[in-house]
């Protein structure tokens, strides 16, 4: 099976790509590295010896993406690249609407004209909600999440309409660590807006403290909880989907998740634990729209998949500490 990932050297693209490489699949990647670093793509080829061709490529420009179906035979894409910064979405929304919406259009295009028929749409948490596949998709809290969310009915009409093309919406919420080689990793710009780059950075000396963003809600140990998941069990699980997809035309929609939530606090213990450093902090409010807690119902993964994440906590802050104390600053600048 030959895959072309879209934003393939971003931080989930690049450990599906190890991920679909060490399976014995080929792989195309397609990265404009708005947001992710070429050097990415070269660790993806150190850490399985093996070679692939990556298009320094905006999947917006058709041209471009015709040329990639032209010059590869590919059986299935897997939809990365997008932007998806919830903050940034809320202030500039055109933008995210025109570049996310431009993106997946016309990678399917190009898909159709190039008679390719499997599509994997990495999804993403919509929303916290739904928590289960067949709940409602409802109002999202940001334009980010709404671009999400029409891109999931952009591809139901489409397979409504062409019964050859099968697609699988791949939802989960927050996947952390890295790959246990720490050569790649989530390489934020900036000031993280997530947990665990946040605590990585403290941990490794580049930022002072962790603000814990509340601690009186009605959680066990009065901050949020999350179903967070080992990045290379979701790429275990975006291979697990492009293999359904060879098989099961029509489109259906499937959670990532371990089913299990942690509370920001107990995160900072695990932590340290695998780190041996000290991460402090301090409890501060609470942020806009975070909610008290949610999780993944992971079952139909596991029923159509046989998909179940296999890592714990533990393993997810020490392979996160791999990457960050291997590369304090990230991925070196071209
Ligand atoms: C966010 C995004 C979600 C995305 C996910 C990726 C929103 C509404 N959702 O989820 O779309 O898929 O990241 O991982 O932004 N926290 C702190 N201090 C910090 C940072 C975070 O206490 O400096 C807390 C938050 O309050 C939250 C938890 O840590 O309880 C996780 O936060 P974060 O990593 O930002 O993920 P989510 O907000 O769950």
């Amino acid at each position: 099976m030959n895959v072309l990932l879209t934003g393939g050297a971003g931080y989930i693209g690049s450990h599906t790509a190890v991920e679909l490489l060490n399976r014995g699949c080929d792989i195309v990647i397609a990265d404009d590295y708005s947001n992710s670093s070429p050097v990415a793509v070269e660790r993806i080829r150190q850490i399985t010896g093996r070679d692939f061709p990556a298009y320094h490529a905006d999947v917006t420009d058709r041209e471009a993406v015709r040329r990639i179906f032209r010059e590869n035979k590919i059986d299935c894409v897997i939809h990365f690249a997008g932007k998806k910064a919830v903050g940034e979405s809320v202030k500039i929304p055109l933008s995210y609407y025109r570049t996310n919406l431009d993106a997946a259009l016309t990678v399917l295009e190009c898909m159709k004209e190039a008679s390719v028929s499997r599509f994997i749409f990495s999804s993403g948490s919509l929303n916290p909600i739904p928590y289960r596949e067949d709940m409602p998709r409802g109002e999202c809290s940001s334009p980010y999440g709404t671009t999400k969310a029409m891109i999931e009915k952009i591809l139901e009409d489409a397979c409504h309409a062409d019964p050859a093309l099968s697609a699988v919406l791949l939802r989960y919420f927050n996947p952390i660590g890295a790959h246990p080689s720490g050569l790649i990793g989530e390489d934020p710009q900036g000031i993280p807006n997530n947990l665990l780059p946040y605590i990585a950075q403290v941990a490794v000396g580049r930022r002072e403290k962790l603000t814990v963003f509340g601690g009186d809600y009605p959680t066990p140990d009065g901050t949020c909880r999350r179903d967070y998941l080992h990045v290379m069990d979701l790429a275990a699980g975006h291979h697990r989907a492009a293999c359904y997809t060879m098989e099961h035309p029509g489109v259906t929609a499937v959670n990532l998740g371990t089913g299990t939530p942690y509370s920001v606090l107990e995160v900072i213990e695990a932590f340290r634990k695998a780190s041996g450093r000290e991460v402090p902090y301090v409890i501060g409010p609470r942020r806009a729209g975070d909610l008290p807690e949610y999780w993944a119902d992971a079952a139909k993964a596991k029923e159509l998949f046989g998909w179940q994440a296999q890592y714990t906590l533990q393993d997810m802050c020490r392979d996160t500490w791999a990457w960050q104390s291997k590369n304090p600053q990230g991925y070196p600048k071209a």
